[in-house]
């Protein structure tokens, strides 16, 4: 087998057969098929596609090039989400002690943010002494005692993928829906999950902007996760306006916190509750109600010992970006679009994300919303607010933020999304 004629298969629209697939998964992963022929055969399937057997062939392919955990010493039955990733994305924060407090356990596997879209990890690490590294051997610990645990992948977790993504982020070939579903889905099976529940995200600030394209995505990888036993379902929910009211990571965890504590904004709780849901019925945890196990502080308990048991301090004082630039309504009336992406560019402009893999993020930066699409505005009220640490970003996230938005006449008419569009099991 060589590589040359593996990407001729593909380039002339063939089907790859599994031999090929094993042996180039296994040959890229040990560094013999080098990284400018994995990025013309990934060219490849972004513009050819791949069929069902070759993308359930690729997944399995990948998980066999690393690790898989097992979590079947515990006691109870384990649940895991997984988002397609959006604009003030927190939903992981509240949702995994929410699980637990309800009686499944939450392994949930996390990342970090890269580009416009935020990551949790880096929003859990603006939390004094919390630690995103933990060994195996102490990410079960946490989730035998706690009942949920969030880190980072081990190194050892599906690492054909890890190659194979940073390779796909400087080559221009994250968008090929084949290579996202057995990426997402090679990372979540080899974690050894019982049961999977997927937020794919849908419009201006997420990977998939159309709903073709996010029920394409949704049903490919349902389609995997059912064929290796984890029991899928997906959720679509809206990505046309930041999630809440905040993008950026300190301040998210603040927000999550206000979740935790029986408040929050009403789309943060209205989705972590149908997450909720569908991730105790996947679990086959029954006649339990997390709006009860938010209400009464169960939730929140939770959350105090996962963070704690992962070193950090639950009570420690949250950082606040020394310089804030306030964004004010030009006229009164009704804010009629805030959008996703814009917010989402702003914040990680603002020093939240970062543009390379190794740069560090501000724990405080971020872009903070006064008004959601649908609410009536005045003119010279704030409508959002920019935090850094370093006030010469302010011109560069405001340039995104320029057309982001639209202020109607007052009376107009409003109809906003819904937050889960469509459900794919
Ligand atoms: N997230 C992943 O883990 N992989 C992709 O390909 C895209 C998003």
């Amino acid at each position: 087998m060589d590589a040359i004629s593996v990407i001729r298969t593909k380039r002339d629209r063939g089907e790859l057969s599994d031999e090929q697939i094993d042996w180039v998964i296994d040959a890229y992963t040990h560094g013999e098929v080098a990284d400018e022929q994995m990025s013309a055969l990934a060219m490849a399937i972004l513009l050819n596609g791949m069929n069902r057997r070759e993308i359930a062939r690729w997944t399995a392919a990948m998980i066999a090039s690393g690790e898989r955990m097992d979590f079947s010493s515990l006691s109870r039955p384990t649940a895991d989400k997984h988002s397609t990733g959006g604009v003030g994305d927190k939903i992981t924060l509240p949702l995994a002690p929410l699980v637990a407090a309800c009686g499944a356990a939450v392994p949930q596997l996390s990342g970090r943010g890269l580009g416009h879209t935020g990551g949790t990890l880096d929003k859990l690490e603006s939390i004094p002494g919390w630690r995103a590294l933990l060994s195996n051997e102490e990410m079960l610990n946490v989730l035998d005692t706690t009942g949920a645990v969030i880190c980072a992948a081990g190194d050892g977790l599906a690492p054909a993928d890890k190659k194979l993504y940073a390779l796909r982020d400087v080559t221009g070939t994250v968008e090929a829906i084949p290579l996202i579903a057995s990426s997402i889905m090679s990372k979540k099976i080899a974690e050894g999950t019982g049961s999977l529940v997927l937020d794919v995200k849908v419009g201006t600030g997420a990977f998939m902007k159309t709903i073709e394209d996010a029920r394409e995505l949704a049903s490919t990888m349902v389609g995997l996760g059912t064929d290796h036993g984890v029991k899928t379902v997906a959720l679509l929910t809206d990505m046309s306006t930041p999630l809440g009211l905040t993008a950026g990571n300190a301040l998210e965890v603040r927000e999550s916190v206000e979740v935790l504590a029986g408040g929050g904004p009403s789309d943060v709780v209205e989705l972590t509750l149908a997450l909720a849901r569908e991730m105790l019925d996947a679990a086959g945890v029954r006649d339990v109600d997390p709006a009860k196990a938010l209400a009464d502080g169960s939730a929140m308990d939770v959350w105090r010992r996962m963070i704690a048991a992962q070193g950090g301090d639950p009570d420690a004082e949250l950082p606040v970006a020394r310089e804030q630039h306030v964004i004010k309504a030009g006229a009164s009336g009704v804010l009629t679009r805030l959008d996703a992406y814009g917010i989402g560019v702003a914040a990680w402009r603002l020093g939240a994300g970062r543009a390379r893999k190794e740069d560090p993020v501000q724990a405080g930066a971020g872009v903070e919303l006064h008004a959601k699409p649908g609410d009536t505005v005045t003119e010279g009220q704030p409508l959002l607010t920019l935090h850094t640490d370093t006030p010469e970003r302010f011109e560069y996230a405001l340039e995104s933020i320029e057309g982001s938005y639209d202020i109607g006449a007052t009376g107009t008419a409003f109809t906003g999304s819904p937050v889960v569009l469509e459900r794919i099991a």
